[in-house]
């Protein structure tokens, strides 16, 4: 297996993130402009990515994490298909969440298709369980759970 690191998002991983982001999604993308925005300017997020030796990104964890340290939200996850089933996402959630208990989070949400079991899963091993179900959430119309976890500070 290649093996990976994880860094925060830089300027330059713009390309390689997009290319990510319109193969793991197909609605609810983040636009160009979002993405040159969140890896550039945007102070209340926790943007980090799985790279290897050759610089090759091979997915990313996004969270907003607000100043007042309660509650985080994890806004996206997503690993290049050829890279799934190696635990790099359960990698990236370790990390994120080492970060956001350092920092004093309390809380950390977020939200996934009601229909994606498995992801739910995922996000289950890491302590999340359903908190409200958002009706017509995805822009096409998919149902998703909300998800909380109290994280350990
Ligand atoms: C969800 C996603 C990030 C998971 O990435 P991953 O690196 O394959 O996940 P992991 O290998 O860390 O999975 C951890 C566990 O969940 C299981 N799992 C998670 N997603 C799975 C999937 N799509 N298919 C099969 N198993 C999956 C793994 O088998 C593994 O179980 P195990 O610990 O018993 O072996 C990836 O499938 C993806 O990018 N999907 C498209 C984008 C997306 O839906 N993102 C989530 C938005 S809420």
């Amino acid at each position: 297996m290649e093996s990976f690191h994880i860094r925060q998002a830089m300027p330059c991983d713009v390309k390689q993130l997009l290319n990510i982001e319109y193969t793991c999604f197909s609605s609810d993308r983040i636009s160009v402009q979002q993405m040159q925005y969140l890896v550039s300017k945007a102070k209340s997020s926790i943007f980090l990515v799985l790279e290897d030796t050759r610089k090759n990104l091979a997915g990313y964890v996004l969270a907003f994490a607000p100043k007042n340290k309660v509650t985080a939200r994890i806004y996206s996850l997503a690993i290049l298909p050829q890279f799934r089933g190696q635990h790099l996402a359960s990698y990236l959630l370790q990390h994120l969440f080492e970060m956001l208990n350092q920092k004093g989070y309390q809380y950390c949400h977020l939200e996934v298709r009601e229909s994606d079991e498995k992801t739910q899963k995922l996000y289950q091993k890491f302590g999340f369980v359903q908190m409200k179900k958002l009706l017509n959430y995805y822009e096409d119309g998919e149902h998703a759970w909300r998800m909380r976890v109290v994280l350990k500070s």
